[in-house]
């Protein structure tokens, strides 16, 4: 039986961007259907216990019906069963939804009060519309400018709150090209209703269009240089790997480094931007805590072009954005 458009819209979810989403949809599907099944089949047997032991004359004792304890624990563990299954697949899932792919696109996100400000690796920059090539997925870095804000991606079955003083990380799987909203699902102030985009996936066509419609892709490394020297990272930060007052820039990006309390973090861009943010949350071990706090004084655009520069120092891994017929290949400093 298929469902009128209108009733799939009143009703059932979204439709689904990605295979992120088909996949939270089978789960969902899985559990729910589940859950009525079992409502079935509890009334069901009430009604047959109602019917069968029913007190048919005065005087008549109910009689006691004991159930086996065999009987008992096979029902108990396979009600345990299913739910630990459920559990094990929205456990995989969740580990998808959490983790990036390496090849994903990045864009830097910033929320503020009442609009989503887009940046691109390509110096591009966007508000309440994010561009997103087809079949490729994007890896958003976000933090707000005033209060708390929800990037809400129904299509996508993403949501991730969004905070001040902080980045937080969220990826969007490959979309096949299209309109896709984005919602605010966070109430942040009397225009949040209004706090809607889009996510508008390109052909590849269209998509290499806006990519070279404007700056070059360099730009944000060279940005990052400037704001690099003008903030003050340069006194303390070298960019050709000598050690100095603070690590040098130079093969920082995607390496292993050890902070002051003994754990290992990867340094990709939530940790660089961090670092920025509060340099005292998560100390390199070997440097004194002499760094002062970034935050409110870099904006969101100076962040992700310092990022951008220290990504293009020399890292072994391969670019994060892989646009095999577009000329980006300079993003990784050469190294294949
Ligand atoms: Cu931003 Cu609600």
């Amino acid at each position: 039986m298929t469902l009128p458009d209108w009733a799939i819209h009143a009703l059932g979810p979204p439709p689904e961007a990605s295979d992120t989403a088909r996949r939270v949809d089978a789960l969902h599907a899985a559990v729910i259907s589940t859950a009525f099944a079992g409502i079935g089949i509890v009334a069901i047997v009430t009604l047959y216990f109602v019917v069968r032991y029913r007190r048919r004359g005065p005087g008549e004792i109910t009689p006691r019906v004991v159930a086996s304890g065999r009987r008992e624990w096979t029902t108990a563990a396979l009600v345990l069963g299913l739910f630990i299954s459920f559990w094990l697949v929205g456990y995989a899932q969740y580990l998808d939804i959490e983790r990036p792919p390496d090849h994903a696109a990045l864009v830097y996100v910033t929320a503020k009060q009442w609009m989503w400000k887009f940046g691109y690796p390509n110096g591009h920059a966007s508000t309440d519309t994010l561009f997103v090539r087809e079949r490729t997925p994007v890896h958003l870095v976000m933090t707000s400018r005033d209060v708390i804000h929800s990037f809400y991606a129904p299509g996508f079955r993403i949501k991730q709150d969004v905070l001040p003083g902080r980045w937080v990380s969220a990826w969007l799987d490959a979309a096949p090209a299209g309109s896709y909203p984005i919602y605010c699902a966070e109430l942040c102030g009397v225009s949040h209703s209004r706090m809607r985009g889009e996510v508008r996936v390109l052909d590849a066509a269209d998509y290499e269009r806006w990519w070279h419609d404007g700056r070059d892709q360099d730009d944000m490394v060279l940005r990052g240089k400037s704001v690099a020297a003008q903030s003050g990272c340069l006194s303390c930060h070298t960019i050709d790997g000598q050690r100095h007052i603070g690590p040098s820039f130079a093969g920082l990006y995607r390496s292993t480094v050890t902070l002051d309390d003994g754990r290992t973090v990867l340094a990709d861009e939530a940790y660089l931007t961090r670092s920025m943010m509060e340099p005292l949350a998560d100390r390199v071990a070997g440097f004194n805590p002499v760094m002062p706090a970034y935050r409110n004084v870099l904006s969101a655009e100076e962040v992700g072009a310092l990022v951008e520069m220290i990504r293009s120092l020399d890292h072994p891994a391969p670019p994060r954005v892989t646009l095999p017929s577009l000329e980006v290949t300079k993003l990784d400093g050469g190294t294949p």
